[in-house]
């Protein structure tokens, strides 16, 4: 008798309470594999297009070592994308229907990478804020339950962590330079930090996920409790940098054990999300001209695995 589909939903919830990690091959609600594919295509929709505000100042970096710094982040948000669309496509779509959903605008990237980059201060406050926010989900995304996301999710913070210490490297060069460089440095601060805060998503309350993300243990934490750890860790970065975090809400609160923090700005948050930001036509215009330009390389390489299938078929005869 074919198990039903409550008894296998029960068994699947079963799995994931006792700590196993569901594989490909597993039976999976669709609900699960639906929101896994939305989650996972988004985080790497969001490694490339994150690449666009950085590589802007590629050309522009003040010395070698910062050129050589910034290419290798770059290029290993590059191979971040790659290994989250691998993952992606274990559940049954395909990379040109993932690439498709991303030029239509149907799929959503992070908010953060719609924000322009206007100073080389910037680079150092998106490594040491947006990577940084970054590494707290991420870090928390390698016990996710789906076993492709958690596994691609450790091989990507070891290099993160790279990101954010080359990030705070630049801020803390810059705090102990000029006045004109440490003032830079703080501008960069006031517009990178409420943005930064954005990434981890809308307070819990008003997030349509997180409560069924949290059962199937895909979120091991919710948004709000994430926000708050990034917060309690980067204020004191922010002090021994000597720069003021933008916030006058910003407050130790012993008795929580917590910063208290003021209120974002939730309209900018659904704007940025829903397309008006400062920079989302440029970013998809973008991408969409690089999938364009790049069609060859994609049509040499498959005419060319194409050859060599036959070819090998050829020799087995
Ligand atoms: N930007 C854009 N959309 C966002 C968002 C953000 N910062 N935060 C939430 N949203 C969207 C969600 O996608 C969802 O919309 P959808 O149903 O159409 O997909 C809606 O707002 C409601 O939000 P929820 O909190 O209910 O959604 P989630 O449960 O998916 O939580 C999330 C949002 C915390 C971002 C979660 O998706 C997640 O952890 N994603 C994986 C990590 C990720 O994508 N990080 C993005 C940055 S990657 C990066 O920074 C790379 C580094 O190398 C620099």
């Amino acid at each position: 008798m074919s198990l039903t589909i409550d008894r296998l939903e029960e068994e699947f919830q079963a799995k994931i309470d006792a700590g196993h990690n569901i594989e490909p091959k597993d039976w999976m609600p669709e609900k699960y594999r639906k929101t896994h594919i939305r989650q996972i295509s988004q985080h790497a929709h969001s490694e490339i297009v994150g690449m666009l505000p950085e590589g802007n100042w590629i050309t522009r970096a003040p010395s070698l070592r910062r050129k050589v710094a910034l290419l290798a982040k770059v290029q290993d948000e590059a191979g971040h994308g790659l290994y989250l669309y691998s993952a992606t496509e274990t559940l049954g779509i395909s990379r040109d229907e993932l690439f498709e959903q991303l030029h239509s605008g149907k799929a959503k990237y992070s908010s953060i990478f719609n924000y322009p980059t206007l100073s080389w201060a910037d680079i150092g406050a998106i490594g040491w804020l947006v990577d940084g926010a970054a590494i707290i989900n991420q870090v928390m995304l390698t016990r996710t339950s789906y076993g492709p996301y958690a596994r691609a999710m450790v091989r990507i913070c070891k290099e993160e962590s790279f990101h954010q210490r080359q990030g705070y490297e630049i801020m803390l060069t810059l705090c102990r330079g000029t006045q004109v460089q440490k003032d830079l440095a703080q501008d960069a601060l006031n517009r990178w930090w409420w943005p930064s805060l954005m990434m981890f998503g809308p307070r819990d309350a008003d997030s349509t996920h997180t409560e069924q993300s949290m059962k199937w243990k895909i979120k091991r934490k919710t948004n709000d409790e994430l926000r708050q750890q990034f917060i309690d860790i980067t204020v004191p970065q922010a002090e021994f940098l000597g720069l003021t975090v933008p916030d006058p809400d910003l407050k130790w609160n012993e008795e929580r054990g917590h910063y208290d923090f003021g209120e974002i700005d939730w309209d900018e948050f659904w704007q940025v999300v829903k397309g008006n930001g400062p920079c989302n036509k440029e970013r998809l215009d973008a991408r969409r001209s690089a999938y364009e330009n790049g069609a060859w390389v994609r049509e040499a390489a498959m005419a060319y695995a194409e050859k060599q299938e036959q070819k090998r078929l050829a020799e087995v005869g």
